[in-house]
C-alpha cells in the first residue's frame, strides 16, 4: 500500500477520540508491565503522528518516532516544535526495506502498524535486532478479524492472532513473553479487539568457565 493514504489522513488523524483513548489503553499496559525509566532509549516503530510517542516521552530519555509516510512524520515534528519537546525525534524508517539503524533500544514499541506490513513477522524479527539485551519489544495491534474494519484494499493482514504474534516473539528467544487484550474498538456496530504483547529480549550471561 502506498504511504499516500497515511499521508491524506495524517492532518485529522489525533481528532479520533476513540484512537487517542486506544493509545492510552496500550500505554498503560506497557507503563504497568515494563518499568521505564529516563535512561531508556525508545523507538516506537510505524509511530504515525506519535500519539504513542508523546505519551512515552517524559519516562524515556528519548524517541526515534519511525514511520514511513512524511505525512505523519510532518506532524510529529509540529507536534514536537508547537510542545518544545526536546527528546522526540521523528525519522522515515522502513525496517523492511532500509538498512538497519545504526543503534539499539531499550524499548521498541509499534501500535497498529503490522496489520499494514505484508512481512511483518519479518519486520518484528528485525525489530528484536534492534533491542539491546534485557531490552523490551511491545507490539499492540488488531486481533484477527472478518475483514469489516477497514475498506477493501487499506491493509495486508485482518489482524492477527495475538498467540501467532506470541510465538513468533517466544521463538526470537525473548526471556517472557506477557500479552492481553488492552482495548474493544467500536466500529460498524461491531466491537474489535486490540491485543498488546510485550516481549524481553534475554540478557547476555557472561560465561564464568571461559
Ligand atoms: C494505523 S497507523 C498507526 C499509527 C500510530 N502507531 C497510532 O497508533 O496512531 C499505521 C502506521 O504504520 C505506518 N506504516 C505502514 N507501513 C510501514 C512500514 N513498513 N514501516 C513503518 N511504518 C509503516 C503508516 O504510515 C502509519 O502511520
Amino acid at each position: 500500500m502506498s504511504n499516500e493514504y497515511f499521508d491524506k489522513q495524517a492532518a485529522a488523524w489525533d481528532d479520533n477520540p476513540v484512537r487517542r483513548e486506544l493509545t492510552g489503553a496500550i500505554a498503560a499496559f506497557i507503563l504497568g508491565t515494563i518499568s521505564l525509566n529516563k535512561q531508556f532509549s525508545v523507538l516506537d516503530y510505524g509511530c504515525g503522528t506519535g500519539l504513542l510517542s508523546f505519551l512515552l516521552s517524559d519516562k524515556a530519555a528519548s524517541i526515534c518516532a519511525a514511520d514511513v509516510s512524511d505525512g505523519m512524520l510532518a506532524q510529529v515534528r509540529k507536534k514536537i516544535t508547537d510542545g518544545n519537546v526536546k527528546n522526540i525525534e521523528a525519522v522515515n524508517f522502513d525496517i523492511t526495506k532500509d538498512k538497519p539503524l545504526n543503534r539499539t533500544f531499550d524499548l521498541i514499541v509499534s501500535a497498529m502498524a503490522m496489520h499494514h506490513i505484508a512481512d511483518a513477522f519479518t519486520a518484528i524479527t528485525k525489530l528484536a535486532q534492534l533491542l539491546k539485551p534485557g531490552g523490551w519489544l511491545a507490539i499492540a495491534d488488531l486481533c484477527a478479524e472478518d475483514g469489516s474494519f477497514h475498506e477493501k484494499g487499506v491493509v495486508v493482514h485482518n489482524g492477527f492472532e495475538p498467540e501467532d504474534i506470541a510465538k513468533h516473539i517466544k521463538s526470537l528467544k525473548m526471556a517472557s513473553v506477557i500479552y492481553k487484550n488492552v482495548f474493544e474498538i467500536p466500529k460498524n456496530k461491531k466491537i474489535y479487539p486490540v491485543f498488546c504483547i510485550c516481549g524481553k529480549k534475554k540478557q547476555i550471561r557472561p560465561c564464568n568457565s571461559c
